[in-house]
């Protein structure tokens, strides 16, 4: 049975086939379908809009259905534990589709259910995210070997961890720019390295140049809000702007998962720009989500 936990679950051939689903479906010609009245429930623990709406849609439109649980509402809450929960639901529907705090909860869900799990943010990867944002970037740059994508700010968090393990794999260069105090995720840069070329700067220009994808994320991510003030301070001197605008290349595109701070991460008027493709990233969310359920669902058949 297939799990989509990690970027990693999936080989760079298997995203190749991943984008050529979600090319099929943009172009009305793919073949392949969910059983019918397929379910997927959706675990919920921490707040969504994009992630949660448009895994919800992507069932509906390929004929399935979808149930949101928020845990808080389960049994759950009194003490059941995730492993039980998991065997559960899992005799009930055909994918579990979860977002959680901790990224062992999706390893005991996983190792107790008996239908796919798909992660749809833990604090340690959001890999749908990254293949949908390298599809936007594929879509916009007519290819990924070759194009070096530097990650701004919060090197350290879910959404820069699934994405450089993944850009990598694809053939592109990773630039992880933040501050020396904040240090990456060893586990995912030595991971991201074995497939190709990551470096390290505290210096903004430096890492820049010659860059053809800015990407961003949130400096406080959903958990940390303790952190948030010092977090702010720490990451503030990252953030991209106009005049970071300026030390890339023209044809340099700028990224977001979304939601954005503007005024924090990024900047309102380079989010708005003509330069930045978040919106279409939050856009094909839709289309890859469906080609990545259109995928699994066809391994188990
Ligand atoms: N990008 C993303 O995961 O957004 P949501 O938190 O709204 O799902
Ligand atoms: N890093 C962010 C991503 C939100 C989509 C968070 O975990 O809050």
């Amino acid at each position: 049975m297939m799990n989509f936990l990690s970027v990693e679950d999936f080989s760079k051939s298997q995203i190749e086939e991943i984008f050529k689903i979600a090319d099929e479906l943009k172009e009305g010609k793919c073949e392949l379908a969910l059983k019918p009245g397929a379910i997927a429930v959706l675990l919920f623990e921490k707040p969504s809009t994009r992630t949660r709406i448009s895994f919800e849609v992507a069932m509906a439109q390929l004929g399935g259905n979808y149930i949101y649980i928020d845990p808080v509402t389960t049994q759950l809450s009194r003490g059941e534990t995730w492993s039980d929960t998991a065997k559960v639901l899992s005799s009930y529907v055909d994918f579990i589709i979860c977002r959680l705090y901790r990224h062992e909860t999706l390893l005991e869900i996983a190792k107790s259910s008996t239908v796919p799990v798909i992660n749809a943010l833990t604090d340690q990867e959001h890999p749908a995210q990254a293949l949908g944002d390298l599809y936007t970037i594929r879509e916009s740059k007519g290819r990924l070997k070759g194009l070096k994508m530097a990650l701004f700010g919060d090197t350290a968090n879910n959404t820069f961890n699934s994405l450089m393990i993944a850009g990598a794999m694809m053939g592109m260069e990773i630039a992880l720019i933040g501050p020396k105090a904040n240090v990456p995720n060893v586990k995912f840069v030595s991971k991201a390295k074995e497939y190709g070329i990551v470096k390290l700067f505290d210096d903004l220009e430096e890492g820049v140049e010659g860059s053809d994808v800015l990407y961003t994320d949130t400096f406080v991510s959903m958990g940390e809000e303790a952190e948030a003030d010092l977090r702010r301070k720490l990451f503030m001197p990252y953030q991209i702007n106009k005049k970071v605008l300026e030390m890339a290349d023209s044809k340099a595109v700028v990224m977001h998962p979304l939601p954005a701070h503007r005024g924090e991460e990024i900047t309102g008027d380079v989010l708005d720009g003509k330069q930045s493709i978040a919106f279409e990233q939050a856009k094909n969310k839709l289309l890859i989500e469906k080609a990545i359920v259109l995928y699994i669902a066809g391994q188990e058949s």
